[in-house]
């Protein structure tokens, strides 16, 4: 079947303005795009796309959807947005390998933002095919976490790792990468990797095979970002490798301001030839496990050994100057009983008669760690700084979807926001920047060569929206809105969102490195 979509302003996926074209489907390829009229009318069936720009499918980079196609419902957050290819497997965790002597340390890792999954994998490999078996809504980029990969050679353990285990690292990754996975992320300020040290990100990259890249969630993204970029940039030259630097921040009041320093570092190491880009979410405010306002030193053992400092009395003296203050602007998202849900810990504290740290220490307590929330942590200049880089990509870092609650509105609106927010109204980026941002820039740093361009020969991933009414709905207290102004995704060729609605197929596939 031949799809003939007409009257569009054509924004190709490079950097370059937007323009009047028609473009022409054969099956789930590009056959050609042209200047109005020069395609004959009965080439194809009839798409009009008058009044709309019709945009290569958008790469949303960072992205926490590895559980996705297990989900009975399919995940709808991205694809209406007009995200056709989600990288997942990011800040370090990855739902395999998984060992059976750390399987329950992994499940109650991961189960402080993932809802129940059954484990029933352990390779990989392995785990790539039940996901392959369940099919996928999205285009599915896999990397394997450097987190999970500890995991399984070190456990939960808060010590460096021995030679033989990092041997054994590099195993696992070279399984991981030989299966599909595209490269390796690290999330350093999560346990176990928190323990980790330069020289062993160094010693796992350097068995990363050519063309594949590491992803990370830097060590510090506060009065440490410089040095973290270091860190970063140091593992990408030592490995001769791509560095992808995960959701661009200055993150706490003192640190605002930090963003155009962070990319002139970047700037300095590209120049100095490490390939390395970033990423960044159109928000003010991350999201992630509430744990993570524990100390390192309180996450050491796993959850029954956090779960007993939080019930110590001598622990809980301890731990109240660490966990820092500013609870107005932390609001819990998601939980596992759905208690506290859309409040802050303030706002809880005052409902408990409690004070705000013994609020924190209670929704940990009674919700068993299993707490996502919302950080108000950035400034608006700073992202508007990042997002300006010409190297900064998209990645919505929505967490996984299938909790509930009231998660991140990142994960309902990223895509629209840039469009509405940052090119619209503020003007920050041209629309057809904006959009090679979002497709094929990280098409070509992520090796996905038959993606993110409108152009002959490339798969037929298509979005088209108004770019007059293109935006994000949701916000922070009520989040689960789908975005504005997408009227229709193509999948391969094929119509899977139209007029905002999924059509109800899952058509997305596996993607494979090069
Ligand atoms: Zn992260
Ligand atoms: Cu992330």
């Amino acid at each position: 079947m031949s799809l003939l979509v007409t009257g569009g302003l054509v924004a190709s996926g490079l950097d370059e303005p937007p323009a009047p074209r028609d473009v022409l489907l054969d099956g789930e390829r590009i056959a050609a795009v042209e200047p109005p009229g020069r395609i004959p009318a009965d080439a194809g069936e009839p798409v009009d796309a008058t009044g709309l720009v019709v945009a290569p499918g958008f790469v949303d980079v960072h992205s926490h959807a590895d559980n996705a196609p297990l989900l009975g419902a399919d995940d709808t957050t991205k694809i209406l947005q007009g995200v056709t290819t989600e990288v997942v497997g990011n800040c370090g965790f990855s739902l395999a390998p998984v060992v059976p002597e750390y399987r329950s340390d992994l499940a109650a890792l991961c189960g402080r933002l993932f809802p129940d999954l059954d484990w029933r994998w352990s390779s990989f490999h392995e785990l790539l095919g039940t996901l392959d078996a369940a099919g996928y809504v999205t285009n599915y980029v896999p990397l394997v976490g450097h987190g999970t990969l500890r995991l399984a050679v070190a456990g939960m353990a808060d010590r460096p790792t021995t030679p033989d285990e990092r041997a054994r690292m590099g195993e696992l990754l070279r399984e991981a990468t030989d299966a599909g996975a595209f490269g390796v992320s690290s999330g350093l300020i999560y346990p176990p990797a928190v323990w980790s040290d330069t020289e062993e990100l160094v010693a796992l990259a350097r068995h990363l095979p050519e063309g594949r890249l590491y992803a990370t969630h830097m060590r510090d993204e506060g009065a440490g970002l410089l040095a973290s970029i270091d860190e970063a940039v140091t593992v990408g030259r030592a490995a001769g490798r791509r560095v992808q630097v995960s959701h661009l921040k200055a993150a706490g009041e003192p640190n605002w301001g930090g963003v155009p320093a962070a990319l002139d570092r970047l700037d300095a190491a590209r120049a100095a030839g490490v390939p390395v880009a970033q990423d960044a979410y159109p928000y003010t405010a991350s999201s992630t496990m509430l744990t993570t306002r524990l100390p390192a030193w309180a996450q050491d053992g796993g959850d029954a050994a956090v779960l007993d400092r939080l019930a110590d009395p001598v622990t809980l003296r301890r731990l109240r100057g660490e966990c820092g203050d500013e609870w107005d602007r932390v609001l819990i998202a998601s939980t596992a009983d759905h208690e506290f849900e859309g409040s802050t810990v303030e706002e809880t504290a005052g409902l408990l008669g409690v004070d705000p740290f013994d609020a924190f220490v209670e929704i940990l307590r009674s919700e068993r760690l299993r707490v996502s929330a919302v950080l108000f942590t950035m400034h608006e200049d700073d992202l508007v700084a990042a997002l300006a880089n010409a190297h900064t990509m998209v990645g919505s870092d929505g967490l996984p979807p299938g909790v509930g609650g009231r998660p991140h509105p990142r994960l309902f609106g990223t895509f629209p926001r840039v469009l509405g927010r940052y090119v619209r109204q503020r003007a920050v980026l041209d629309l057809g920047t904006a959009v090679h941002r979002m497709t094929g820039l990280p098409a070509a740093a992520f090796g996905l060569t038959d993606r993110g361009l409108v152009a002959p020969g490339r798969v037929a991933d298509l979005v088209a929206f108004d770019a007059a009414e293109v935006t994000d709905v949701g916000d922070y207290r009520d989040p689960v809105h789908p975005p504005r102004g997408i009227a229709w995704v193509l999948q391969a060729g094929a119509p899977v969102v139209r007029d905002g609605r999924w059509l109800g197929v899952r058509r997305g596939r596996r993607l494979l490195p090069r």
